[in-house]
């Protein structure tokens, strides 16, 4: 008889991307023209993305499309002008890239713990992190909160912290596109506002990152983004963002030749440029931008969908309890979800997670880990020794992210909930 769990179904990983026939087109529209790197759909990506974040009010926001997250938060660092002798506080609870491209940058990190339910980190986090690295002597300059799974960490309180320390703010919003941030009160026109709209209250400046990486909500293949409020800080992003160059005479500084610079009629010469310094190749190509310009299209939809599979989830997962419990919810925001990253009891169920996933996967549901606290890699441990951060280390130990993406079906959820149940019982 076949498996009820299984039924001869597909495998289901825990994320996937949802490519339609309309983004297969936009692609091969691009690859059929003129322009295979920065040219129009790199352009009408920027412009749609910073309409989205900035909720439609054009001009508000401005958008840097880059080559992926990873590049997006190397390009917020350096255009704040963070390098040796600074700190950043990145909470554990990250991908790698949050603390590594501030590393590059030539700064330390300031490791800060997170909710253990939620995974966020939160002022009192960031306080104590701030504090340690006070210790150590170096210079805070500034935040980076990780909004992770698709909700936000407590923004007015970090806006807050940031404004009084004086420090940068750089919001890794890689898990939460179209997340949208209730924590209105703080901002400086009041309003709820999409993720990335940017706090142009943060006098050290306020910069947004997001990544198009297939398991994320939109995909690129590989493309990532920054947005930002503040035009002299979006420029410097842009330039560096291309290997610091300038094209425009207006926007340089003295150059060496002003005679190479312009040509008898006072208009820049066709072949100028000049650098003020030097830049990264972080750009995006058109090809990748087509393909992530038409999924924004369909944002609005995965964000619904992927809504109410976590209310499904909610649901189906609630007799589990309390050996399941579904993601944490907090108040202040109204979540994009990127992850499922459920809550497991591994020790009361007495089944590693390890012997789960495994069990899991042989019942067609795949699993992720999100994630390893970043404190624990060895180059950070051989860097700043053995921390203390029980927060993440608790967060790690209960949590497995389960199937999430646009496609699955109902029945996918309940799916799942019954090989949980029979891997846990
Ligand atoms: C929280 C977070 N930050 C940064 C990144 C880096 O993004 P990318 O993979 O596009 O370089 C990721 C993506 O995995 C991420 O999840």
């Amino acid at each position: 008889m076949a498996d009820p769990v299984r039924a001869g179904l597909p495998f289901l990983p825990y994320g996937r991307q949802s490519v339609e026939e309309d983004d297969i087109a936009a692609v091969a529209a691009v690859l059929r023209g003129d322009w295979l790197t920065q040219g129009p759909a790199v352009a009408a990506f920027e412009r749609a993305l910073a309409k989205w974040v900035g909720a439609g009010r054009v001009g508000a926001v401005e958008a840097v499309a880059c080559a992926n997250g990873t590049a997006a938060l190397r390009l917020a660092y350096a255009a704040l002008g963070i390098g040796p002798g600074d700190a950043v506080v990145v909470p554990s609870n990250t991908f790698l890239a949050t603390a590594s491209a501030a590393r590059h940058a030539g700064a330390e990190v300031a490791f800060a713990d997170v909710d253990p339910d939620s995974g966020l980190m939160g002022v009192a986090e960031a306080e104590a992190a701030i504090a340690r690295a006070a210790k150590a002597g170096w210079r805070v300059r500034a935040l980076a909160p990780v909004h992770y799974a698709g909700q936000t960490a407590p923004m007015a309180g970090l806006v807050a912290l940031a404004q009084a320390e004086g420090l940068a703010l750089v919001e890794d919003a890689c898990h939460a596109i179209g997340t949208v941030d209730l924590s209105g009160g703080d901002r400086a026109d009041g309003q709820e506002a999409p993720v990335g709209a940017g706090h142009a209250e943060v006098e050290a400046g306020s910069l947004t990152v997001f990544s198009f990486h297939p398991v994320k909500t939109i995909a690129a293949g590989e493309g990532g983004a920054v947005t930002g409020t503040d035009p002299a800080l979006m420029a410097r992003v842009r330039r560096l963002c291309n290997h610091g160059m300038m094209r425009d005479p207006g926007e340089g500084e003295a150059f060496a030749d002003p005679d190479a610079a312009l040509d008898a009629g006072g208009k820049p010469n066709p072949w100028y440029y000049e650098m003020a310094e030097p830049g990264f190749n972080h750009r995006l190509s058109d090809i990748h931008a087509a393909l992530v310009l038409s999924q924004l299209g369909r944002l609005d939809r995965f964000i619904g969908r992927r809504a109410a599979l976590m209310a499904l989830y909610a649901e189906r997962l609630a007799p589990l309890a309390p050996l399941v419990r579904p993601p944490a919810l907090v108040p202040w925001c109204r979540p994009a979800w990127h992850l499922c990253a459920a809550r497991i009891d591994f020790e009361a169920a007495g089944r590693t997670r390890s012997a789960v996933m495994t069990a899991l996967r042989a019942l067609g549901v795949g699993t992720q880990v999100h994630y390893i606290p970043v404190h624990r890699q060895p180059y950070w441990r051989r860097r700043y020794g053995d921390l203390a951060l029980p927060g993440a280390m608790s967060h790690y130990a209960h949590t497995l992210s389960l199937p999430l993406f646009p496609a699955m079906a109902d029945g996918d959820v309940d799916r799942v909930a019954a090989a949980l149940e029979r891997v846990l019982s």
